[in-house]
């Protein structure tokens, strides 16, 4: 039973060689933190060999720890030491696409006739130009000429990415081989990179063009695609199931309907993230079109995903990743931004059913970077979305502005630890800025210190893996006071005991009914303080109730 899991991002946690890039031995110094944090799990973004066009997300080598993060005997020794402190260990598995770098790719484009070619998806062009009109999920064609033999590639990402073949069993085989040595290495289990798209519908069939560029969308052609069970069953079956695996998969555009069977009794993977709350201000998909959050809308993604998900089997929530803004920016304005708000935030999620997800200085309430140019940025998607968002008229200004509140470095700056250099992430200059509110937000400034967003999150983790365990992974879940506005409010309930939790999502009182109940935890009440009846919470007060039996 994952309770908590902690997801690093391992370029930006912690540089233990002072070469400006996070790395493993990094990790291996803040154990004690994360244990301090609570968090039973760490989930790693790819440390694998890799080009970095992707930050890691186009690998080059599965079985071998890229020199900028150290050596697998690093790895072997965060294993082992994260485990004497009571930590498993998840890796990021990226199966939709190798990088360009990797041999099988290399031999692939060298010598066509080698079985490496049908690892990836060559297809003929048609009158010189790419053999249809898809659009990759990073702006550009998906498919890249191969200029040695006039063939394309197809690419769901950046060029760099190729797409595997999984209707080759016999990649397929040599990936559930691969899985299979990680697990044999004592890794607890898996976060799994983009699988919705490992299949594909095969008639490559252009589409009307939906922007100037003569690109299409091509979603409804690769993504949970029919005929995906069949290779995501396999590979429960193969390499995950022996093992007894934790599975977490990013698993984009699975229906709720659909839910049982990826995450039910006999589902693919233990959980999924969805995306249906995170991503709900991008207007299509895209992030040069941003549009407001109503508060009534969240809360209906927020509850409806978690009814679907807790039906089905076990949630993955979450608010930030490595691919998201951070949440306070997201979902507050900015004069909202506070101890309070912020705490908030993170009890409306944290105690939904399932496992709760801390993304690497949520617990420091890390806001968005002040961005000032394009030039600060290192994420291969922002620029691409700043150029789309130019191509659609936008001028310089009002892209910058744009990419910069949804870029995915704002996730990816270093964490913040100390008042010191580079606020103790790294003695040399780091691969991207530190956030100039440092003082205020690092982990010295608040370890130790009650009323503080890092204390609040060690209380929540703490409770989660107290006698509750049990009722806030498995429990019910059911939405209350839905006729208040900006009130966020469910119950949790397992056999006898029910926990209410009550979000006052708004900068102003509201006033509640509330059962008799004892504060488990709360922003501005704590401490076993008993409650009952008419009850005036105060702006973006929490409450954490425990219900009198
Ligand atoms: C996933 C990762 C993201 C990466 C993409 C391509 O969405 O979370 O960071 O860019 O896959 O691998």
């Amino acid at each position: 039973m994952k309770n908590v899991i902690y997801q690093i991002y391992p370029r930006s946690f912690a540089d233990a060689n002072g070469d400006g890039v996070g790395d493993l031995r990094g990790i291996i110094g803040k154990l004690d933190y994360l244990k301090a944090l609570g968090v039973d799990t760490i989930w790693l973004s790819p440390i694998f060999c890799s080009p970095m066009v992707d930050n890691g997300y186009d690998i080059s080598d599965y079985r071998g720890v890229d020199p900028l993060f150290g050596n697998l005997e690093d790895l072997e020794e965060l294993i082992a030491c994260a485990k004497e402190r009571g930590i498993g260990v998840l890796l990021d598995l990226v199966l939709n696409h190798t990088s360009n770098a990797h041999p099988w790719f290399k031999q692939a484009l060298s010598d066509p006739t080698s079985k490496y070619r049908d690892y990836y998806i060559f297809r003929k062009g048609t009158d010189n130009s790419p053999p249809n009109n898809w659009r990759s999920n990073f702006g550009d064609s998906a498919w890249e000429l191969d200029a040695g033999t006039g063939e394309y590639y197809l690419h769901v990402f950046a060029k760099e990415q190729p797409d595997l073949n999984w209707e080759n069993p016999v990649l397929r085989e040599e990936l559930y081989s691969m899985i299979r040595w990680w697990l044999e290495k004592g890794v607890a289990g898996f976060r799994i990179d983009a699988i919705s798209f490992i299949k594909k519908d095969l008639s490559f069939v252009s589409l009307p063009p939906d922007a100037p560029d003569g690109l299409a969308d091509a979603q409804a052609h690769w993504v949970v695609y029919p005929g995906i069970e069949v290779f995501l069953a396999e590979m429960r079956n193969k390499a995950f199931a022996p093992y007894n695996a934790y599975t977490v998969a990013e698993a984009t555009g699975v229906p709720h309907e659909r839910l049982a069977e990826f995450i039910g009794e006999n589902g693919y993977f233990s959980a999924v993230f969805d995306f249906s709350y995170t991503d709900i201000d991008l207007a299509n998909g895209n992030w040069h079109s941003l549009r407001p959050i109503p508060k009534a809308a969240l809360r209906d993604a927020i509850f409806n995903s978690q009814l679907a998900v807790s039906a089905a089997g076990h949630g993955a929530v979450y608010f930030e990743n490595h691919d998201q803004n951070r949440s306070p920016n997201k979902y507050l304005a900015p004069n909202e931004i506070c101890y309070e708000s912020v705490t908030m935030l993170g009890a409306l999620y944290f105690f939904l059913q399932g496992t709760a997800f801390i993304y690497q200085g949520q617990e420091l309430g890390i806001t968005n970077y002040p961005w000032q140019s394009l030039e600060q940025f290192n994420d291969v998607a922002t620029v691409d979305q700043y150029q789309r968002a130019l191509a659609l008229g936008l001028s310089e200004q009002e892209a910058l502005a744009i990419v910069s509140q949804r870029s995915r470095d704002n996730a990816r700056i270093p964490m913040l630890w100390d008042y010191g250099k580079n606020s103790g992430f790294s003695d040399g200059s780091p691969w991207l800025p530190v956030h100039p509110d440092y003082p205020t937000l690092c982990a010295a400034a608040q370890d130790g210190i009650p009323h503080t967003i890092l204390q609040f999150y060690r209380d929540m983790s703490a409770l989660r893996h107290g006698d509750l365990a049990k009722l806030f992974f498995d429990g019910s879940f059911a939405p209350a006071y839905q006729e208040q506005e900006g009130i966020f409010a469910y119950r949790r309930a397992l056999d006898s005991k029910t926990v209410l939790v009550v979000c006052n999502f708004q900068n102003n009182d509201a006033s509640l009914e509330l059962p008799p109940s004892s504060v488990l935890i709360g922003n501005k009440r704590s401490g076993l303080e008993d409650l009952s009846g008419r009850t005036t919470l105060a702006p973006f007060e929490v409450l954490v109730l425990l219900e009198k039996e």
